[in-house]
């Protein structure tokens, strides 16, 4: 028996996303770009979805373009608007994920001054503090880069804030979205926001298939040279089963958002109650009891030498999470979004991140294994 409870690093596609990529492997193998029938209805399917992807976001089709998933689009905002919008300031995080952290250094190496929000230690933007750090642009043009939700602890960013100040202070705003899409409503025509990056692997979708959402007032110049594909952006020939399964995997996510929410949002608080009640010191990362991402729950276990290889022993019993660690030693770096919570760097950080095809009975199975690993709570004495 396997458990798979690792939803933030990938989801498992869906029945009907495969039953599409496979229709559409079989039937629409033509080149987009040829002008015969078989490449007509290969460009048809890449509109349709390019439609259904701009409708679940409130945006219009043009402001919508197909990449190979969230590093790509992240890569293309942060670098597009230093290239081609003049940005020289950008204020972000310390727990983003790396695919903006890393082109933050990029660009920081070409002059970009690279500004960090304070977060409190549950990973909390203080908002005052990027009012601040908006503030203080001295006319130089502004870019903010933070995320919707952590892919390590779950915290959610208030989007419709960050916007807000952005326009006060004529920021670009971009958020990696990729830990929402499909599982919170985003609609850019309510929330104004200039790029937004998604994967369709964090939705039932397929892998390397991704999207950008490019607000039309602004403008970038082509990410990569070549054949002139997705509107001049992104030269090469399209991914079209990918996108095609992608489209369809955001469209079920989507429809049944609240309905797998208010499921996931039981499964995972059963599992952080029954963790407190069973189990000696647990303690959770992230903002798990405010505004917390409902498919992600970060455990942190007390030291103990049992603990130490807790991942692997639950992985030998079926049982598939994501690990993670503070620094606890100048030798090793740990995990960034931890470190930067100040997560207590002896304790083991276990990510368990749902989906709704678990089910109560395999929450059960995982709490059942888990007692075999962990210290059980002392039963109070009898007196
Ligand atoms: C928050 C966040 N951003 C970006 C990515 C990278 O997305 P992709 O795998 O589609 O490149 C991930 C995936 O782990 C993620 O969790």
């Amino acid at each position: 028996m396997r458990i798979y409870l690792d939803n933030a690093a990938t989801t498992p596609l869906r029945e009907e996303v495969i039953e599409v990529m496979y229709q559409c492997l079989k039937e629409k193998f033509g080149n987009p770009s040829s002008i015969h029938a078989e490449g007509r209805k290969a460009r048809a399917a890449i509109e349709e979805a390019r439609k259904t992807v701009a409708h679940l976001l409130g945006a219009s089709t043009g402001e919508i373009f197909f990449t190979s998933g969230g590093t790509e689009s992240s890569n293309m905002a942060i670098k597009g608007a230093v290239r081609d919008l003049g940005v020289r300031r950008i204020i972000s995080s310390p727990t983003e994920h790396h695919c903006v952290l890393h082109p933050l250094e990029v660009v920081r190496k070409q002059g970009v001054q690279i500004e960090q929000v304070h977060l409190d230690r549950r990973g909390r933007i203080n908002y005052d503090h990027l009012e601040q750090l908006l503030q203080q642009s001295n006319g130089a043009k502004t870019m903010v880069s933070l995320m919707h939700a952590n892919n390590e602890i779950g915290t959610v960013h208030d989007m419709e804030r960050i916007s807000a100040l952005c326009q006060t202070y004529g920021a670009i705003y971009h958020s990696d979205t990729v830990q929402t899409i499909g599982h919170r409503t985003i609609n850019v025509s309510k929330t104004k926001i200039h790029f937004l990056s998604g994967g369709a692997h964090k939705f039932h979708g397929p892998k390397g298939c991704g999207f950008i959402y490019i607000n039309n007032e602004v403008q970038l110049k082509p990410f990569m040279d070549g054949g002139g594909q997705e509107r001049n952006m992104r030269g090469g020939t399209e991914n079209v089963y990918g996108i095609v399964g992608m489209a369809k995997a955001l469209e079920l996510a989507c429809e049944n958002m609240d309905s797998y929410r208010s499921y996931i949002e039981d499964l995972r608080s059963y599992f952080m109650h029954q963790l407190q009640e069973r189990f000696e010191d647990i303690q959770f990362n992230g903002d798990y009891d405010g505004d917390y991402l409902h498919t992600i729950l970060s455990v942190s276990f007390p030291p103990s030498p049992r603990s130490e290889l807790l991942l692997l022993q639950l992985d030998i019993a079926g049982i598939s999470a994501s690990g993670g660690s503070a620094c606890s030693s100048g030798a090793e770096t740990g995990s960034h979004v931890l470190n930067a919570i100040q997560a207590g760097p002896e304790r083991k950080t276990i990510r368990f991140s749902f989906s709704h095809f678990n089910t109560k009975a395999e929450v059960d199975y995982a709490l059942e294994k888990l007692a075999g690993l962990v210290q059980a709570k002392k039963e109070p004495a009898n007196v």
